[in-house]
């Protein structure tokens, strides 16, 4: 099926609005340092950039899970690929997200991570569509509000592919 990109958020707005975030996580943290976990793969355009805009120490580890395949619905199975490497305990811990959808990953992430006794834990994503939500997830930072459209680029793909387009694209089929 041949399919067509419409730019939803162009570079500019999403580089603005990583810094506007950066600036945010900064102050809320003053004094202190963040631990970003990074959920991969779609998190690792957005948290490198994210990182460079935050002005306090920070520390970085990465973790993937699955919960869709090649289509573009949730199966609604979450499964840990590849755990972080490093303990969470005492750590102030940001998750990084590029999409919460349905909300299925990141509530049964966010549990996950809750057990390993981090000092705090907050969630940051680049876009979300809350139309889509089916389980509630309390999103502390958030880049955009989007419509219930299926976007590429900035990390998000479709099939694999698009993942490096840098602006935000609506994925039209033909
Ligand atoms: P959720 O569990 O339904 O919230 O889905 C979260 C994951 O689904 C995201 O981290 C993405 O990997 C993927 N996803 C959801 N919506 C989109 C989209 O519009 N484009 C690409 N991937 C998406
Ligand atoms: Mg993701």
């Amino acid at each position: 099926m041949a399919e067509r990109i419409r730019v939803l958020l162009t570079e500019e707005e999403v580089d603005a609005k990583i810094r506007e975030i950066g600036e945010q996580i900064s102050r809320d943290y003053a004094g202190k340092q963040v631990h970003l976990v990074c959920v991969l793969k779609g998190g690792v355009f957005f948290m490198c950039e994210l990182a460079k805009r935050i002005s306090i120490p920070v520390s970085m580890d990465f973790m993937s899970v699955s919960s869709y395949g090649s289509e573009t619905k949730s199966s609604g199975v979450v499964k840990i690929v590849k755990d972080l490497d490093e303990p969470l305990k005492g750590k102030h811990v940001i998750v990084i997200e590029d999409i919460v959808d349905s909300g299925r990953t990141l509530s049964y992430l966010l549990e996950m991570l809750k057990k390993r006794e981090p000092e705090s834990l907050a969630l940051c994503t680049l876009l979300d569509k809350p139309e889509r939500r089916v389980i509630d997830v309390d999103v502390d930072y958030t880049g955009f509000n989007i419509p219930d459209e299926f976007v590429v680029g900035y990390g998000l793909d479709y099939d694999q592919r698009y993942r490096n387009l840098p602006y935000i694209g609506v994925v039209e089929f033909e």
